[in-house]
């Protein structure tokens, strides 16, 4: 895939501009961001507070317990006003000193930490304690300046130290990894903790403690939080892979054994390299720079492929392990500066701003061809941060560029009237009721700091280092006494295998590197149209392996479930075995499949792979015949997915809502296809009467001309749906009867016809989980008149108020960004295996084992995506752009970089990333065994 790549970068415009922005104009920047962040902190104080977070949509606090479960989400959330604690030293940075002030007095009177309530070990250091240091070192800067903070008695430290004893038994293990939750009130150990019982973490949980631990240290003199995390440093640097000089993504924090193989910078890993740099800087012990050194080789080595960087796994590094990365690889390049390495900072970072522009934020995971493979965005500030400080390094103004770009689509998509919404979707540009602390405690600093001067600042901020939180540390801390029982060995690491030069011990002095201002533009041109010239593979490729043995090539792809008996025809008989009549327990199509030389790997999760040799075959003839069943095979599992919808928005745009509120609506496969309108269908909405919709609509008068609203059940969506156009309703949306059902928590739902021809429906209908429909219904009561778009996607505001002046609006004339698909360059779509590959060409196709005689639901509710799918169809998900098991993945993938470990506690609907990747490990063991095959 490489290739392809790189073939396209040669056709890179080769237009270059300078880049410059007035002081200005910066001022002006910087300005919009305090304006923003006012938005964001003032909608929580009123809303939310002292709840953890706000939910802008609904416009409340997030009180766990309250609200249903999210998973593991859940576990940085200890109704400890955790928003409150994140956002303390971003007020000061901010120049808000008053309101620091009341913020700080506000946390001592209010904040209890003593809770019965398990959290997360990993979200609580980073956020809550080093809020608490962040706040503390900034109130002390404050006390010495001799204006502010006067009555300041060190008690954001007492607090910490408190919260830091809380934590303290999580690292009670023989490894001294820490169990990824702790109970705030009871510890670790025993039944009234309700945890404990965990044998895993990840790496990043385990290795992202010593910064704030060290600090606490420092700060007060007790080295028993420094000897913990040195400890858990310690261990997982002696588990590191010894041959590739890589850690996996999951430990068990008992045996130290990888439970997870896969290896890269983003999700699960992370701040484990992060803080093993920061720590040297902030503590200045050589130890962490040479472990550091000696995995950043090994990520250049493996990792990297600029712009790209991709996952492989730890034992054979030369194997990739996934084809998409996660956003959260996008603090990369912001750590590759502090490297001093700033070539592939500036490459990778290109690479993300042509992903953000495509999508307006970074999707969560996204392929290799830049395909969204995740669609939610928590607005996350990685790539804010990646900006900062290549802007810093190069001083080239294209980064305060991008800085603008992630100005105005924060205002454009994601602000609420009552806050910042989180995206649940960045294709269809629908919200979830979420606004994480992360959002006030990194993302405002960053987007702050690329716009302002120094003299903007009350303090240096050289003299502090940003935890992964974006909290503030004073460098002053490693002139601190360290304690004696701190082990103060700088034994030097031999590692012959690995050769580090002078260059791993120094910062390159930028001004010599870019000597020529042009430079950072020369680096990122090639890479400029990457992203936009790569579309969507014309098949559903799983992925593409070119392997080691020229000319063969493998072709994996997956069968969704139940794809043969749907796609069931009478047989017009290609001999001997078309695609769709094919089962997988049927011993004669075995031996069909053996003379045309493919064969059968079953896989632990009850899929089954196919997998062609032709030179297994009886005879040419067969082979084939093989090959065209293959073929077949592929064809199947595309129409399939197509049949797989993606998710629709509904966007309210009467006053006051004017665009901003965006619901996740479930498409119905019946009715008008809104992908296929641009307008999308605008209207007022009334609700029907009878509100089910199953009989005669009897208040046709009113339904007329508007979008009725209806409620789920009684009878088939169908039904409803031609009772409200016989009453001459434009569209139609169907409601969840079942409460507290929200799209923040269950998978997309589709509304299957009912089994008969639905042509006749010719309005749109779409779906909306009952919390999402009652911000609607409430709208209504409150405002009468409620006028909604239905589309496939978000309008920009600007594009629905065309002409009138925005209400509200910080951005005048904004252009609508389209995703442009079209124009792309299909040459460079057309995969690897595609090539001619003679005699030894082997295609592998998987489907699921239970394809037998399955009836296909034709009733009502064909229910939440993946519900009637077996797991073939979660690997189908993982690539199918659009698939609605895709917005499965997505309710239960990681919140943050390290959960490797979601556990989802929605049921059997649930998908964990766990189980995800439990399938790629599927899918290396099959290459593995296709390599031995070969031999
Ligand atoms: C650690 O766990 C052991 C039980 O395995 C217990 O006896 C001991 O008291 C614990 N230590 C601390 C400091 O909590
Ligand atoms: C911070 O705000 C105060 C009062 O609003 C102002 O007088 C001062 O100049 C500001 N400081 C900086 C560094 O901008
Ligand atoms: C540090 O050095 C002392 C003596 O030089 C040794 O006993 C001790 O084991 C060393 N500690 C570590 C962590 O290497």
């Amino acid at each position: 895939m490489p290739n392809v790549l790189f073939s396209l970068m040669l056709l890179g415009a080769l237009c270059s501009h300078g880049h410059s922005m007035s002081r200005e104009e910066k001022r002006k920047l910087k300005n919009q961001v305090v304006e923003m962040f006012d938005h964001a902190y003032k909608n929580y104080m009123d809303h939310a507070y002292p709840a953890d977070e706000l939910m802008p949509l609904t416009c409340r606090g997030r009180v766990r317990g309250l609200e249903p479960s999210r998973g593991d989400v859940d576990d940085a959330l200890g109704k400890f006003s955790l928003t409150l604690i994140d956002t303390l030293d971003t007020l000061v940075l901010l120049n808000k000193t008053t309101e620091f002030e009341a913020a700080v007095r506000r946390v001592l009177s209010d904040v209890r930490l003593d809770n019965d309530i398990v959290v997360s070990v990993f979200e609580t250091n980073i956020r809550v304690l080093g809020g608490l240091l962040g706040g503390h070192s900034m109130a002390v800067m404050l006390r010495d300046e001799g204006q502010h903070m006067q009555w300041y008695q060190d008690e954001l430290l007492h607090m910490a130290k408190d919260l830091g004893l809380r934590l303290l038994p999580a690292f009670n293990t023989s490894s001294g990894l820490p169990y990824p939750r702790v109970n705030l009130k009871h510890g670790v150990r025993g039944p009234e903790t309700r945890t404990g019982t965990e044998t895993e973490t990840c790496t990043a949980c385990a290795g992202t403690i010593i910064l704030e631990f060290a600090a606490l240290s420092r700060f007060t003199g007790d080295p028993v939080f420094e000897a913990h995390a040195r400890r858990a440093m310690d261990f997982l640097w002696e588990k590191r892979q010894r041959n590739s000089n890589l850690v996996g993504t999951t430990i068990n924090i008992h045996s130290g054994e990888w439970v997870r193989r896969d290896s890269g910078v983003g999700a699960g890993i992370d701040s484990y390299y992060e803080y093993l740099l920061k720590a040297y800087v902030l503590l200045g012990d050589d130890q962490f720079l040479q472990r550091f050194n000696i995995h950043y080789a090994s990520i250049m080595k493996y990792i990297s492929q600029p712009p790209l960087l991709l996952d492989v796994h730890i034992h054979k590094p030369l194997l990739p392990a996934r084809t998409w990365m996660d956003s959260l690889l996008a603090f990369f390049p912001g750590l590759q500066v502090l490297k001093g390495d700033i070539r592939p900072a500036i490459e990778t970072h290109e690479m993300l701003y042509q992903v953000t522009k495509k999508h307006n934020f970074l999707p969560e995971a996204f392929t290799t061809d830049f395909r969204v493979h995740w669609a939610q965005h928590p607005l996350r500030p990685e790539f804010a941060e990646s900006t900062y400080f290549l802007y810093k390094a190069t001083g080239d103004a294209y980064y305060l560029e991008a800085g603008r770009t992630i100005l105005d689509n924060l205002n454009r998509f994601a602000r609420v009237p009552c806050g910042f919404a989180a995206m649940k979707d960045v294709r269809t540009g629908s919200h979830e009721d979420r606004m994480d602390s992360f959002f006030l405690a990194e993302m405002f600093k960053y987007l702050f700091l690329l716009f302002a001067e120094a003299d903007d600042l009350l303090f240096d901020i050289e003299d502090y280092v940003f935890t992964t939180e974006a909290h503030l540390l004073p460098l002053s801390l490693s002139m601190a006494p360290q304690s004696s029982s701190v082990p103060s060995n700088r034994t030097v690491i031999v590692q012959p295998e690995v050769e580090l030069d002078d260059f791993d011990w120094t910062c390159p002095n930028t001004r010599l590197l870019f000597t020529d201002p042009a430079f950072p533009n020369n680096l990122r041109e090639p890479i400029r149209s990457a992203v936009d010239k790569s579309c969507p593979r014309p098949l559903p490729y799983r992925c593409v392996h070119k392997q080691a043995s020229p000319g063969v090539a493998s072709v994996v792809s997956t069968f969704p479930h139940g794809v043969v008996t749907a796609f069931r025809e009478p047989g017009i008989g290609r001999p001997p075995l078309r695609a769709q009549d094919f089962m997988a327990n049927n011993p004669e199509h075995l031996e069909l499949l053996r003379r045309m030389g493919v064969s059968l790997i079953h896989l632990k999760d009850g899929r089954v792979q196919l997998v062609q040799h032709a030179t297994q075959a009886v005879s040419a003839v067969a082979a084939e015949d093989g090959v065209r069943f293959m073929q077949e095979m592929m064809e199947l599992s595309s129409q399939q997915q197509k049949e797989q919808l993606p998710p629709r928005a509904i966007q309210i745009v009467s006053h006051p809502f004017f665009g901003r509120v965006v619901l996740t609506a479930g498409p119905a496969q019946f009715g008008t296809d809104l992908s296929k309108s641009s307008t999308g269908v605008r209207g007022f909405v009334t609700v029907a009467e009878p509100y089910s919709g199953c009989s005669e609509i009897t208040n046709a008068e009113y339904v007329r001309g508007h979008i009725a609203l209806l409620q789920r059940g009684q009878c088939m969506f169908a039904e409803k749906a031609r009772n409200i156009q016989k009453a001459g309703a434009i569209g139609g949306i169907v409601i969840d009867d079942n409460e507290g059902s929200s799209s923040d928590t269950a998978p997309l739902f589709q509304m299957a016809g009912d089994g008969r021809s639905t042509d006749d429906v010719t309005l749109p209908v779409l779906f909306l989980f009952h919390k999402e429909g009652k911000i609607l219904l409430e709208a209504l009561k409150e405002y009468r008149e409620v006028e909604v778009l239905l589309s496939d996607k978000a309008r920009d505001r600007a594009t629905i108020f065309k002409g009138k002046p925005l209400p509200g609006s910080l951005i005048e004339g904004s252009v609508d960004v389209q995703e442009a698909e079209e124009g792309c360059l299909t040459e460079a779509t057309t995969p690897t295996s595609s090539e001619p590959a003679g005699e030894s060409q082997m295609s592998t196709v998987e489907l699921d084992e239970a394809v037998a005689g399955e009836a296909a639901p034709s009733h009502e509710g064909v229910g939440p995506a993946g519900e009637d799918a077996g797991p073939a169809e979660k690997m189908s998900a993982s690539e199918a752009e659009g698939g609605p098991a895709e917005a499965e993945a997505a309710a239960a993938q990681p919140d943050r970089s390290p959960e490797a470990k979601e556990k989802p506690e929605g049921g059997a609907n649930s998908q964990s990333v766990d189980e995800l990747l439990a399938d790629w490990q599927e899918d290396l063991e099959a290459f593995k065994q296709m390599e031995k095959d070969e031999l």
